[in-house]
């Protein structure tokens, strides 16, 4: 052969080894491959080779023309990993630089640029935002919808993936994800791309040796819920922390929501606390003072009314003090930008009373048992929120759960929250 003759050669068989039509692809009856009747040639199809890097979406089933398809209408996707024995299609972005194809029997890879561009219909010419696919709706306009989850998949705290079941970044899947040594999984162990192409992790790592001293040491990817805390490093408890007002690493001491627990109750009991952490509890006076006097706390109050309406009150300050000083109140600092006008410095310096252990300034007989609650009562209230579940507009003054200065004291609120976190 010379020279030129072998150049025709390699020229030939390199171009018959990338051009191919549909046909010789696939079985003239394979289902798979049906397609629409004008369309002949796909494009140029290489066979035995894929792309791995920049799989934007990986989609299970399908066809070959399909596949196109799929691709034709997501933004970003200029080729495709066609598997046929598997149909298995990849939606592929632009090639990383310095990347190559690699090789893989069974695999074609293929290029937008060689498709017809009437298999997308009237999506041909989407300008879908990145993440998104352009879709028909039933009254015949054309949507984009959220298509995979675009942004790279988040790093999780002292964890590694090890798992992503082919399906990397497909809507609504999961990637399975272990803690690394020293750490202890805590949730579902899936990060998920959710179906607005948004990611969400269902778990965190939790050090296996540390217990934290408060809310505020639970890693920030954590969810809300019950942890152990050892504000003093001696004895160890359960709270309830609030991973997402306000930045989150809040320890909850009071919740009120819906009435499911009788929060009249004496001195032992408040002493050391009662109810559901999960739902609506005193966290106990014990419990109050060992956290609040292991270093320096701010408050958070969250109300809410029953029209839905929620207000906050911010304290830069809060303590409660031991046993020998009744639960002493230590508040201030009320934070201007609060959206609740300030009902709480009013009991700041009183101690704590409950039916049974009256250490209110009323002169009178008590308030806990007046004001139907237990509280830092002074003569008696601005504030009563362990006062009785009324459930809203009520007759009775002062007796409900009440925040003064946001509904009067003939208002028993529908909800509430006190929590605190470090400063
Ligand atoms: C009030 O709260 C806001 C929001 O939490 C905070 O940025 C600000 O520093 C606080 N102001 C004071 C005086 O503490
Ligand atoms: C809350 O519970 C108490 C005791 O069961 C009941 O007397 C009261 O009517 C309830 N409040 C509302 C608003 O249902």
């Amino acid at each position: 052969m010379d020279k030129l003759n072998l150049y025709l050669f390699l020229f030939i068989s390199i171009f018959k080894h990338y051009t191919c039509v549909l046909e010789e692809f696939c079985d003239k009856d394979d289902i798979e491959c049906q397609r629409p009747k004008d369309v002949t040639k796909l494009g140029t199809l290489q066979h035995g080779k894929s792309q791995e890097h920049n799989i934007l979406r990986r989609v299970q089933r399908v066809g070959m023309h399909e596949c196109v398809t799929e691709c034709l209408v997501t933004s970003q996707c200029i080729a495709i990993n066609y598997r046929k024995d598997w149909k298995l299609c990849d939606l592929l972005g632009e090639i990383p630089r310095g990347k190559k194809l690699r090789d893989e029997s069974g695999s074609t890879f293929s290029k937008i640029s060689t498709w017809p561009k009437s298999l997308a219909g009237r999506c041909a010419d989407h300008t879908c935002d990145v993440g998104n696919k352009c879709e028909k709706q039933q009254n015949g306009g054309l949507s984009c919808l959220p298509a995979y989850c675009e942004k790279s998949a988040p790093d999780i705290k002292n964890a590694a993936c090890i798992e992503h079941f082919g399906m990397y970044k497909n809507l609504g899947t999961a990637n399975l994800f272990k803690c690394n040594s020293d750490f202890t999984m805590r949730g579902n162990p899936f990060l998920v791309c959710k179906d607005n192409g948004e990611w969400k992790s269902l778990f965190c790592c939790l050090p296996n040796n540390k217990v934290p001293h408060d809310c505020s040491d639970i890693p920030s990817d954590c969810t809300s819920g019950i942890y152990k805390i050892s504000p003093k490093g001696t004895s160890e408890f359960d709270v309830f922390c609030d991973m997402e007002t306000a930045g989150g690493g809040w320890t909850v001491f009071q919740r009120r929501l819906d009435n499911s627990t009788n929060f009249y109750r004496g001195w032992s009991t408040y002493q050391n606390g009662f109810g559901n952490l999960q739902r609506e509890f005193w966290l106990g006076n014990t419990f109050i003072n060992e956290i609040s006097s292991s270093g320096k706390y701010k408050l958070y109050i969250e109300l809410e009314d029953f029209d839905g309406i929620k207000k906050y009150a911010e304290y830069n300050f809060f303590s409660v003090g031991d046993a020998a000083s009744n639960y002493i109140l230590s508040v201030s600092g009320y934070n201007g930008s609060s959206t609740a006008d300030d009902s709480f410095s009013y009991h700041n310096g009183m101690e704590f009373s409950t039916f049974d252990n009256d250490n209110d300034r009323w002169k009178g007989t008590s308030c806990a048992i007046l004001r139907d609650g237990a509280w830092w009562y002074n003569i008696c209230i601005m504030s009563n929120l362990n006062g009785l579940y009324l459930g809203g507009k009520t007759d009775i003054f002062g007796d409900g759960i009440v925040w003064t200065s946001w509904h009067g004291k003939k208002y028993s609120l529908k909800s509430t929250k006190m929590m605190i976190n470090r400063n």
